[in-house]
C-alpha cells in the first residue's frame, strides 16, 4: 500500500514523478505529494488530499523545477487523510525529505526520544519520525548516508523508505518487507514501489532485497546491507512488460481493459514453463500435506482449486487464508508443501504465512504474477501467471489466470497435461464472445435493472460455490452494493430471511449440479427473489434474466465469472463509482 517513486538524472523530475504517481495510484489514493530539488534553490514540496490529477489542477505539480525528486501516493495507516499527513515529510531543519510505505511499529518510543531531544512534530504520521531521526543522527556528525542507515536501523516494522537531503545530489532508500525496485536508465535512475511507475523510461530493473540500503545518483546505484554496511551486488534484469499493457488504450478504465484481455491472458497462463509445472506437480504428489495459501480473490481461486484437485486428481489439499495460516503451524513439517498464490507477490499476510512455513522447514512454491516480487524471490519454485501488469485495484484477469494455472496443475498431476491444455484452448473463443461488445450491451440491461438495489445474493454449488464468493466480492468492492455469496444449500439456513420481492440472486448453474442448484433457485424465487441464471441453457420457469455461458465442465469457474466481472464494472460506472480505484482499497495489501 502507498506508492512511492524517485527520480535522479538530467531531465525535469516533475513530469516523470507525476506520471509515475498516476501509474502507482492503484496502491493508494487518498492523498499525494511530491518534493523536487533543483540542486540550488532548496527543496519544493507540494502535497494535498485527493487524486493525483485533481491535486495537480490545484497545485500544479508540473511547475516544479529540478532534476531530483520523490513522490508518494498514500493509503492512510497512521493519521487521518489530511494535507498535513500527506507525504513527503520534512525534518525540523527543513533539509531532509522522506516518503514511506509501511508502519513504524516503535513509533511511540522514537517520538518520545526525539521530543526529549527538542524535535517538534506537525503531523499525526509515523513517517514524520524518519526525517527527524536522520537529522538527529546527522547532528552527531554523520554524513547523510550514514545517518540514514543508522536511523532506518532503529525502527521496527515492514517498510520501504526513500529520503533525500537538500545538500546532496542523491536519493537513499531502504526496504524491509515492502516492495521497492530500481529502474536503471542512461545517465538517470528511478526507484519505485512497482515497475509500471517507470516502465516508460526503462525496462532494466534491479530488485531490492529486504535489509538492503540503496544509494542512487544519476550514473550509479549502490547496494549495501543495512546490518553490516557492506556493499552487496544485485543483478540487473531486463523485463518483457510493455508500457502499452500499463496504459488504458481505447478503454475508459483499466478494469474493462483487463477484463477484455482475458482472451489473451488465459492463453498466456496456460502456456506454462513445463519443467517447473511438472516439478511442482511431482512435489504435490510426494508431499505429506499440501496447503494452498492466499487472500481475497486469490483465496477464491485456491478454494476453486480444492474442488478441481479433488475431482481431477483425487488429491486432498488444505486451503487457508494468509491471515489465518499461523493457526495451522502445528501441521507443518519438512514434508509439507505450501503453495502461495498471489497476484502481487507482496501481500503481507501471504508473505508471513511463507515465513511460518519456512520456520517449520516446509517447502514453499508459488503462483505469482509480478516477476521479482517478494513471494517470487522467496519461493523454492514459482509458476508465473503471465497476465502482464494488472493496474485496476480489482483482480480480474489475474483471477482467471490463477484458475487456469491451478487447473493445468491438477491435470498434470493426474497425468493429463495434454488433455488439460486442449480443454483450456477451447476456452479462448468462448472468452472472446463473453467479452465482446454485444455481450456487454446485453449485460448493461441487467446493470440498469440492478443499479439501485441494496442487496445482491449469489449462489453456486461444488466448483461454482467459490465462483459465487468471487462474484459477490467483485460486485460489492466496486459498486458498493451489498453482495453475499453462498453455497446453494446454505441460503436457507438463515440468509433466506432477507429475500423480499425483487431481491436479485445470481445463480451459477451447470449440468453437474443443475438439479440441486435449480431447486435452490426455486426456493428463492418462491419468496419473491429475482433470479439471474448463468447457465448453458435457459431454464424458462426459473430464470428471470438469463446469461448464456457454454458448459465446459471442470473449467466452468474460469468463464462463468466473466459476465459478473463485466456486470460489476457496469454497476460501478452507473452508480458513479471509480472502477479502477474503489474507496478504501489498495492493490497491494502490504500491511497486516
Ligand atoms: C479483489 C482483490 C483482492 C486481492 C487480495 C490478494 O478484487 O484484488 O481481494 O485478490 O488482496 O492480493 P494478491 O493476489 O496480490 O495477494
Amino acid at each position: 500500500m502507498c506508492g512511492i517513486i524517485g527520480y535522479i538524472g538530467k531531465r525535469q523530475a516533475a513530469p516523470i514523478i507525476f506520471d509515475g504517481l498516476k501509474r502507482l495510484e492503484y496502491r493508494g489514493y487518498d492523498s499525494a505529494g511530491m518534493a523536487i530539488f533543483d540542486g540550488s534553490n532548496g527543496v519544493q514540496i507540494k502535497k494535498d488530499i485527493g487524486l493525483v490529477d485533481d491535486i495537480n489542477k490545484r497545485l500544479n505539480f508540473l511547475s516544479m523545477q529540478g532534476n531530483i525528486g520523490i513522490g508518494h501516493t498514500r493509503w492512510a495507516t497512521h493519521g487521518g487523510v489530511t494535507q498535513t499527513n500527506a507525504h513527503p515529510h520534512i525534518s525540523n531543519n527543513k533539509k531532509i525529505l522522506v516518503i514511506h510505505n509501511g508502519i513504524v511499529e516503535n513509533y511511540q518510543e522514537l517520538l518520545t526520544m526525539l521530543k526529549e531531544n527538542g524535535f517538534t512534530f506537525y503531523s499525526e504520521t509515523d513517517t514524520e519520525i524518519i526525517p527527524n531521526l536522520i537529522e538527529f543522527e546527522m547532528r552527531k556528525g554523520k554524513d547523510f548516508e550514514h545517518a540514514a542507515i543508522d536511523a532506518i536501523k532503529q525502527f521496527d516494522g515492514y517498510c520501504a523508505v526513500l529520503a533525500m537531503f537538500e545538500g546532496e545530489r542523491k536519493i537513499v532508500a531502504a526496504r524491509n518487507g515492502s516492495p521497492l525496485v530500481v529502474g536503471v536508465g542512461n545517465g538517470e535512475n528511478f526507484i519505485a514501489s512497482d515497475i509500471p511507475a517507470f516502465l516508460e523510461h526503462t525496462k532494466n530493473v534491479i530488485y531490492i532485497h529486504d535489509s538492503d540500503f540503496v544509494v542512487l545518483d544519476s550514473n550509479r546505484v549502490k547496494f549495501f546491507n543495512l546490518e553490516d554496511g557492506k556493499e552487496v551486488g544485485r543483478p540487473l534484469h531486463s523485463i518483457d512488460w510493455d508500457i502499452e499493457q500499463a496504459k488504458k488504450g481505447n478503454f475508459d478504465h483499466f478494469m474493462m481493459k483487463e477484463i477484455s484481455e482475458q482472451v489473451q491472458t488465459v492463453k498466456s497462463a496456460a502456456n506454462q514453463d513445463k519443467e517447473i509445472l511438472f516439478e511442482i506437480a511431482d512435489e504435490m504428489k510426494k508431499a505429506k500435506g499440501v496447503f494452498l495459501v492466499a487472500c481475497g480473490s486469490s483465496y477464491h481461486a485456491c478454494l476453486t482449486a480444492s474442488y478441481l484437485f479433488s475431482k481431477i486428481t483425487k488429491l486432498h489439499i488444505n486451503v487457508v487464508l494468509g491471515s489465518e495460516f499461523s493457526n495451522y503451524e502445528n501441521f507443518l513439517t519438512p514434508g509439507t508443501l505450501v503453495i502461495a498464490v498471489s497476484q502481487s507477490g507482496e501481500t503481507i499476510d501471504v508473505l508471513d504465512a511463507v515465513k511460518t512455513a519456512r520456520q517449520k522447514g516446509s517447502k514453499v512454491m508459488s503462483l505469482v504474477n509480478v516477476v521479482g516480487s517478494s513471494l517470487h524471490r522467496n519461493s523454492d519454485r514459482a509458476l508465473m501467471l503471465n497476465a502482464g501488469p494488472e493496474i485496476c485495484v480489482l483482480s480480474t484477469k489475474t483471477y482467471t489466470a490463477q484458475l487456469t494455472v491451478l487447473a493445468l496443475l491438477a491435470y498434470t498431476i493426474a497425468g493429463k497435461y495434454d488433455e488439460g491444455k486442449k480443454n483450456l484452448e477451447y476456452l479462448w473463443n468462448i472468452i472472446y464472445n463473453l467479452t465482446a461488445a454485444n455481450t456487454r450491451k446485453y449485460l448493461m440491461k441487467l446493470a440498469e435493472e440492478l443499479k439501485d438495489k441494496n442487496h445482491i445474493f449469489t449462489i453456486g454449488r461444488g466448483l461454482q460455490f467459490p465462483t459465487s464468493l468471487e462474484a459477490a466480492l467483485k460486485i460489492k468492492e466496486v459498486s458498493y452494493i451489498h453482495a453475499e455469496g453462498f453455497s446453494g444449500g446454505e441460503l436457507k439456513h438463515g440468509t433466506i430471511a432477507l429475500i423480499e420481492q425483487g431481491t436479485p440472486c445470481i445463480v451459477f448453474s451447470s449440468k453437474e449440479n443443475e438439479k440441486e442448484i435449480i431447486s435452490n433457485a426455486m426456493e428463492i424465487k418462491a419468496r419473491g427473489g429475482y433470479i439471474i441464471g448463468i447457465d448453458s441453457k435457459k431454464n424458462k420457469d426459473v430464470f428471470d434474466f438469463f446469461i448464456k455461458v457454454p458448459d465446459v465442465g471442470d473449467l466452468n469457474p474460469i468463464i462463468q465469472i466473466i459476465p459478473i466481472q463485466i456486470l460489476s464494472y457496469q454497476l460501478a460506472v452507473l452508480r458513479g463509482c471509480d472502477p479502477d480505484k474503489p474507496r478504501n482499497l489498495a492493490k497491494s495489501v502490504t500491511v497486516k
